[in-house]
């Protein structure tokens, strides 16, 4: 093998190459390039930077840029609202753009969104001249194609991921050292009530079944109940440990997928080591640009595509609200319409929403949403319903028979204070509604 030689620079160096009122794309999750976004911090405390606005999925690590003394020097608008940047956008210093997972990449590529520096991490280059994206490709392919200056750190812990990941070593312009391991997310053991809404979802997937879960514990418990499935495919927005152990016992195979068959596709990932380890030159995995992985009519082309997907809070209607707590922004619209709107199309697909019926003594469906909630997952959207108590399909179903078959589902506690309120609203001919 010809190793191919790159020079490389300072992170301090290369964020040089960053002017005032700039537009920035950070790679997100597991590739966030956190020791540029400390020599931007480092620029920004020199006083060397004013109105660079910053753009992004959900970024892992430590973030200052969002803090109320980099006010008119950074201004974060982000795709997504992670846990690290949820405190600042409550407060009003980071802003969020409600969009499409499978339309971040078209904010760019159509130049609504000027990008004029992304930030991203790279595997070292291969004897061909290819680094891969490794577990990022989202909007980050579409940053890198369309910015006027691209930094990559190359990272030799980047798994050197296939598909729309690989690309020509040409379009990074400033290249940084820096093997720091990836940022990894380990999963938690799901309590009684994710293991109970994990059964009833695991009972609505059927053999053959393609899959697109989420991170978290509900799609950890659905995962963790499919052991004895045959033929399950994988084409989803992301994916975690719980996918590996399936493909280890021969589960997971994408064997009846119609497109892309034998092969898993995602656009990013965030997981353990492992999950970093699987997809390192793995021909089964794809990582592809979110354009691909999360256009409905992509997703729709798999037969049984089963898409689960969680949620803040439903009214009785079945509005699905996912990114907001009331008027707080909690998190983003991310791939549930995408995907939701491509398994109800999909030949035998299913289109589930599970989370659990209450939270801290709350119930999580409510008469009406809260105050300045957002509809994520509209009610023409919502198919399947799923809680620890048991999976119900709105589909097709008027209001008051949505309204019956969401209390059933209900906690016990809340079912009559529900009851009430679909009374109240729908006056006494609710209560001759069969479920
Ligand atoms: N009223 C008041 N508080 C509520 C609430 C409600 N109806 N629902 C949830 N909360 C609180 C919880 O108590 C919890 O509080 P804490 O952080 O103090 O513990 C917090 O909000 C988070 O709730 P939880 O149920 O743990 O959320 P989650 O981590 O399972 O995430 C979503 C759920 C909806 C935020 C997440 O799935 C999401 O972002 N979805 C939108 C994007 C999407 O679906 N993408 C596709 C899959 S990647």
């Amino acid at each position: 093998m010809n190793p191919i030689h790159i020079k490389t620079v300072s992170a301090d160096e290369a964020v040089k190459a960053v002017k005032s009122g700039d537009h920035l794309h950070f790679s997100p999750v597991a590739t966030t390039p956190q020791i540029l976004i400390d020599a931007l911090i480092r620029r920004a405390d020199r006083g060397e930077l004013r109105d660079v606005y910053i753009h992004h999925l959900h970024i892992e690590g430590p973030v200052v840029y969002a803090d109320p003394q980099y006010e008119g020097i950074f201004q974060a608008d982000q795709f997504f609202v992670g846990g690290n940047l949820r405190k600042q956008t409550q407060a009003g210093y980071a802003d969020y753009i409600p969009v499409f997972l499978s339309e971040t990449q078209k904010l760019y590529r159509s130049g609504m969104l000027p990008i004029d520096v992304a930030m991203v991490q790279v595997s070292p280059p291969d004897k061909h001249g290819y680094v891969s994206l490794g577990t990022s490709v989202d909007a980050t392919l579409a940053a890198v194609q369309q910015a006027r200056t691209v930094i990559a750190i190359v990272n030799k812990n980047v798994p050197r991921a296939w598909g729309d990941a690989m690309i020509r070593m040409e379009e990074i312009d400033i290249w940084v050292e820096g093997d720091t391991p990836l940022i990894e997310a380990h999963l938690t053991e799901p309590n009684e009530v994710e293991q109970a809404i994990g059964k009833h979802c695991a009972a609505l997937i059927e053999d053959g079944a393609c899959l697109q879960m989420g991170i978290g514990a509900i799609p950890n418990a659905v995962l963790s109940q499919l052991g004895g499935h045959q033929d399950l495919g994988i084409h989803t927005e992301m994916f975690a440990d719980g996918v590996l152990e399936l493909v280890e016992k021969g589960v997971v195979t994408g064997a009846r997928k119609a497109i892309d068959r034998g092969k898993m596709v995602s656009t990013f990932l965030m997981g353990s080591q492992k999950v970093y380890d699987f997809i390192d030159d793995n021909p089964m995995v794809l990582m592809m640009d979110v354009s691909y992985t999360n256009d409905p009519y992509v997703i729709a082309r798999n037969p049984r595509v089963t898409a689960i997907n969680s949620a803040l809070q439903v009214d009785l209607t079945g509005q699905v609200c996912a990114d907001s707590l009331g008027t707080k922004f909690f998190s983003g619209v991310g791939g549930q319409v995408d995907f939701i709107y491509g398994a109800s199309r999909s030949e035998g697909g299913k289109a589930i929403i599970a989370m659990p019926s209450q939270t801290k003594g709350i119930s999580k469906i409510a008469p009406e949403l809260s105050s300045g909630a957002g509809v994520v997952t509209t009610r023409a959207h919502i198919h399947w319903f799923v809680t620890e108590y048991g999976a119900v399909n709105l589909y097709g179903k008027s209001m008051q028979e949505r309204a019956k078959l969401l209390i059933s589902v209900a906690h016990p506690d809340h079912r009559q204070e529900l009851e009430q309120a679909a009374f109240e609203r729908f006056g006494p001919h609710f209560r001759f509604v069969k479920e």
